[in-house]
């Protein structure tokens, strides 16, 4: 079973992947940290995520320790991975990666559930359920806001917001694998329900599919 999970930043599909995993008995990857290791490993370098030759060569030299580096989770790495995200090469290097996860999860697990921004459309066409998850721009940026104070990050309210919008603006736009719901997905809106409810209502759009 594959369940593909897409969405723009922070309207909740890490969570809601990782709970919908461990109901199903499958494994998740969050494919957002692959381009995070990438565009992290292009920071450390002193190199630039615009130019595609250096972002190429990280993302072939791309080691599994930098996936769980914390540092992969800044803004900073953020901002540079939406950057090298367009670049069609990064892009077919890091896919065979995704489907290789997919169509042999690891481990006994009997499938996955990937999260992203073109799962559904481009990496797994064929998944069993197609979630695409979303929420008003002020709700995510409220969301991060939170998450960061958390973290101890001071931000300012506004500057998240705008770095938000300027993030799916070059998601949406690029023109290899854009964020865009497949034409298949469930389009599951969590402005206003929280983790508990968004799990409930992913859970009842799957049953009236009837895949699980
Ligand atoms: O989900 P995230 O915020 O961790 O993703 C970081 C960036 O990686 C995002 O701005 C776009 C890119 N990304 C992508 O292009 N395709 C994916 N499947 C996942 C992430």
């Amino acid at each position: 079973m594959i369940i593909a999970v897409d969405g723009p930043s922070a309207a909740g599909k890490g969570t809601l992947s990782r709970r919908l995993a461990a109901h199903f008995g499958l494994v998740h990857l969050d494919t957002g940290a692959l381009y995070r290791a990438v565009a992290l490993a292009v920071l450390r370098a002193k190199g630039d995520p615009g130019d595609p030759d250096t972002c190429i060569a990280a993302a072939k030299a791309l080691d599994r320790e930098t996936l769980d580096d914390p540092e992969i989770r800044s803004e900073r790495t953020a901002a540079a991975a939406s950057k090298l995200a367009p670049i069609p090469e990064v892009r077919a290097v890091l896919l065979s990666y995704q489907r290789n996860f997919a169509t042999r999860p690891p481990g006994e697990a009997k499938g996955a559930v990937l999260d992203g921004r073109d799962i559904g459309t481009v990496v797994c066409p064929d998944a069993d359920v197609k979630l695409f998850v979303t929420a008003s721009a002020e709700a995510r940026a409220a969301r991060r806001l939170k998450e960061l104070r958390e973290r101890g990050i001071e931000a300012i309210s506004s500057h998240v917001l705008q770095d938000m919008k300027e993030r799916d603006a070059r998601d949406q736009a690029r023109a290899v694998a854009p964020m865009v719901p497949a034409q298949d997905a469930i389009v599951l809106d969590t402005t206003d329900l929280d983790a508990n409810a968004a799990f409930e209502k992913a859970l009842e759009m799957i049953a009236s599919r009837d895949v699980a």
